[in-house]
């Protein structure tokens, strides 16, 4: 059984479906390890309701980005890890993660790239007025929302309702996620 870690900032939607997806045997992996940068975010419950261990840390703890990804490769060391999943992880990946765990390391963003990039994809997307949106799981590297496409969904939308397009984009990439893992880990 693969072992995965899941990187999340916020509420962790993505990381619940991960995990349901893995509790219902729809994907053949468990969800080991919960890393997470900002103590009182949401996806800290999800994960204590499946009963998954959290690494929940302050970078402001620590000097550098080496160092606590140090403190987190270490971990996902004891633990096994055979893929890490970034569910809405807000910070950009540094060398010592890419140099102990990179080619195994993958992202979900809510847009079709390389169109939107960066944190704001789904607003950037809206305010341009696309007619067509989506999701991309792709291969994390060095650059920001650059490295190689793994697998996409559009979503098309012509409505004006930022919150009913959102909502739409997330049910696209919780299913995409789970598919794309499950591909993933064959
Ligand atoms: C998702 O839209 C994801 O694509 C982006 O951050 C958001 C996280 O949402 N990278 P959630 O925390 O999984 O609900």
């Amino acid at each position: 059984m693969k072992r995965l870690a899941v990187f999340a900032s916020g509420s962790g939607s993505n990381f619940e479906a991960i995990a349901e997806g893995c509790k219902s045997g729809v994907i053949a992996a468990e969800v080991a390890l919960c890393v997470c940068d900002k103590a009182g975010a949401y996806v800290i419950q999800r994960a204590e309701k499946f009963g998954i261990p959290t690494l929940v840390f302050n970078p402001k703890d620590f000097g550098t980005k080496r160092e606590f990804e140090k403190m987190i490769a270490n971990r996902m060391d004891a633990e096994n890890i055979d893929l890490v999943c970034l569910a809405g992880y807000m910070r950009i990946i540094g060398d010592e993660l890419l140099e102990r765990y990179g080619g195994k390391i993958i992202n979900i963003h809510p847009a079709l790239l390389p169109a939107f990039p960066g944190a704001h994809a789904i607003k950037d997307a809206f305010e341009y007025g696309v007619k067509v949106y989506g999701v991309t799981i792709h291969e994390v590297d060095a650059t920001l929302d650059g490295g190689k496409i793994i697998s996409q969904v559009a979503v098309p939308y012509e409505g004006d309702d930022i919150d009913e397009l959102e909502a739409m984009i997330h049910r696209a990439e919780h299913k995409l996620y789970v598919e794309t893992i499950n591909k993933i880990i064959g």
